[in-house]
């Protein structure tokens, strides 16, 4: 017997969408959809092709399409079919268009690689040899060192807290207006794995300053060159690393 052409067609149009659904379903690999929706089209345009080569085939294929919108007596089935079709493209498009809150897939690079050299308070830093000038402090002279961490605690709760949090947790009152969030320096993941160059670079500039990588969000993080000077970067340095116990990253040792 032949199979009736109309469903013939629904039959491999069916089946072509279950091969390409396939591999998702059965090894969690799937197609990307945008992908499935090309196949199907040329599945379909195919599957046209082939039955609509003859005439005979093609009256298979329309023709009971035409019976159902013409008959008389079919006036209830086309009834519903006149529901239901419109009823699941709007479906299928209301699911296709909604608006989706997730973020965006896109990677941003949390620690960019920095520029060779960086441009602040009117100056060129070589990135590669720059050091805290206090750091040396730390062994030569302790007192004054603890001194230079009293006044950078003091640098940062004028400037930081609000953002970066008084506990240096990143959660700071503002905290949650950004994406990306002000990192948390008592995360092993920010501070401790950077130079204080690097450091010292990310403060300086802020978000601005920053390279492509770390797009597509844009870095509330302000440019703190314009706001507080040199010599208190440095010294919110040491104290971000003194409050955290963690040690700069070091070329040495
Ligand atoms: C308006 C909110 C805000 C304030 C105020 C702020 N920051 Fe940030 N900061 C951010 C955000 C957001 C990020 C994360 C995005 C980025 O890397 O630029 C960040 C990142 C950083 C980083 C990079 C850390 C890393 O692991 O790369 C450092 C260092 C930093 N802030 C230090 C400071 C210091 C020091 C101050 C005060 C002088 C300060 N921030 C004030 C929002 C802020």
């Amino acid at each position: 017997m032949k199979i009736p052409r109309l469903l013939l067609f629904v039959i491999i149009v069916v089946i072509s969408y279950g091969i390409f659904k396939a591999p998702g379903i059965l090894l969690n690999q799937p197609i990307p959809s945008s992908l499935i929706v090309m196949y199907m089209f040329f599945a379909v345009v195919t599957t046209l092709l082939w039955i609509t080569s003859t005439e005979k085939d093609m009256q298979g294929l329309v023709g009971p399409i035409k019976t159902m919108i013409q008959d008389p007596t079919k006036k209830t089935l086309r009834n519903i079919v006149f529901v239901i079709v419109p009823l699941v493209a709007g479906g299928i498009t209301y699911t296709q268009l909604k608006p989706s809150y997730e973020a965006p897939v896109e990677l941003r690079s949390i620690h960019p690689a920095p520029p060779s050299t960086v441009k602040a308070f009117g100056k060129t830093f070589n990135l590669a040899t720059l050091v805290n000038p206090y750091r040396k402090l730390e062994k030569e002279d302790p007192a004054k060192f603890t001194q230079l961490v009293k006044e950078g605690g003091e640098v940062y709760f004028k400037n930081c807290f609000y953002c970066h949090g008084d506990k240096l947790d990143g959660k700071g009152h503002y905290a949650h207006g950004f994406n990306p969030l002000p990192l948390a320096f008592t995360d092993i993941g920010t501070i401790a794995q950077l130079q204080e160059s690097f450091v010292f670079w990310r403060i300086s500039t802020g978000g601005p300053g920053l390279p492509k990588e770390a797009a597509p969000w844009v870095s509330a993080m302000p440019v703190w060159e314009n706001f507080i000077t040199e010599d208190e970067v440095w010294k919110v340095i040491l104290f971000l690393y003194n409050y955290t116990g963690y040690a700069p990253r070091s070329w040495e040792k």
